[in-house]
């Protein structure tokens, strides 16, 4: 399993020589300044965890480009349906065997709008079982006790987890969320993009080490390969 950041909770996550992206917020996000051309990123599938647009912006011109199939909740699958793309409709607590591998769509508490107001369904998070390695993206969320239910069925290798604070978990949640999952990797994402979720890295970090938990900051565009 290779994961590639591209800022806030934009993730390639190649399985079985399938290219997975997770909320793609490339063309406008103020971190990459344009850096990324999303015409060049490969996808097979794109998976959404809910429809606020610093998570969906670019899925539309993404799957036209690569053919890529849309795995979300059934409101958004549905919106994107409507635009002649294909996809995978999937609601919270279900579960579905991939060719990459098991996805399961699970509870994350948040909104989900379109940037024009219209409904997102019910926003979610997203627990990968592939190739031996498993992932949980937790997608914007509060710390929920609903967490603890995820080690009941799948041992995490690492997570990826909200920690900017103010729209989703700040540090000290994350860390209670990466106890409650049982998870000692932890990626941080949604932070640093916008004035509201400027963090300080070094604290961040030195909170999850004194939890015993680790915390990794990937530069933009860094990989890591599990
Ligand atoms: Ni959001
Ligand atoms: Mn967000």
């Amino acid at each position: 399993m290779k994961i590639t950041y591209f800022g806030h909770n934009s993730f390639a996550i190649e399985i079985k020589q399938k290219h997975i992206l997770i909320d793609p917020f490339i063309s406008a996000s103020p971190l990459l300044n344009g850096k990324i051309n999303i015409l060049d990123l490969k996808a097979d599938y794109i998976l959404l965890t809910h429809a606020h647009q610093d998570h969906s912006l670019d899925a539309e011109a993404i799957a036209k480009n690569t053919g890529a199939i849309i795995v979300s909740n059934f409101e958004i699958a549905t919106h994107y349906e409507n635009k002649g793309i294909t996809v995978h409709p999937m609601n919270i607590g279900g579960s579905w065997n991939f060719d990459f591998g098991k996805v399961k769509y699970v509870v994350a508490h948040h909104t989900s709008s379109f940037a024009d107001g219209s409904y997102g369904g019910q926003p979610g998070g997203f627990v990968i079982e592939g190739e031996h390695k498993n992932i949980y993206i937790a997608g914007d969320t509060a710390l929920t006790m609903d967490m603890k239910l995820i080690p009941i069925h799948t041992k995490l290798d690492i997570a990826i987890l909200p920690i900017g604070d103010n729209f989703t978990m700040g540090i000290e949640d994350a860390i209670i969320a990466s106890q409650f999952i049982e998870c000692d990797k932890i990626i941080g994402c949604h932070y640093d993009t916008f004035g509201y979720i400027v963090i300080d890295h070094e604290d961040a970090k030195r909170k999850f080490y004194n939890a015993n938990k680790d915390l990794m900051l990937l530069e933009l565009g860094e990989s890591i390969e599990l």
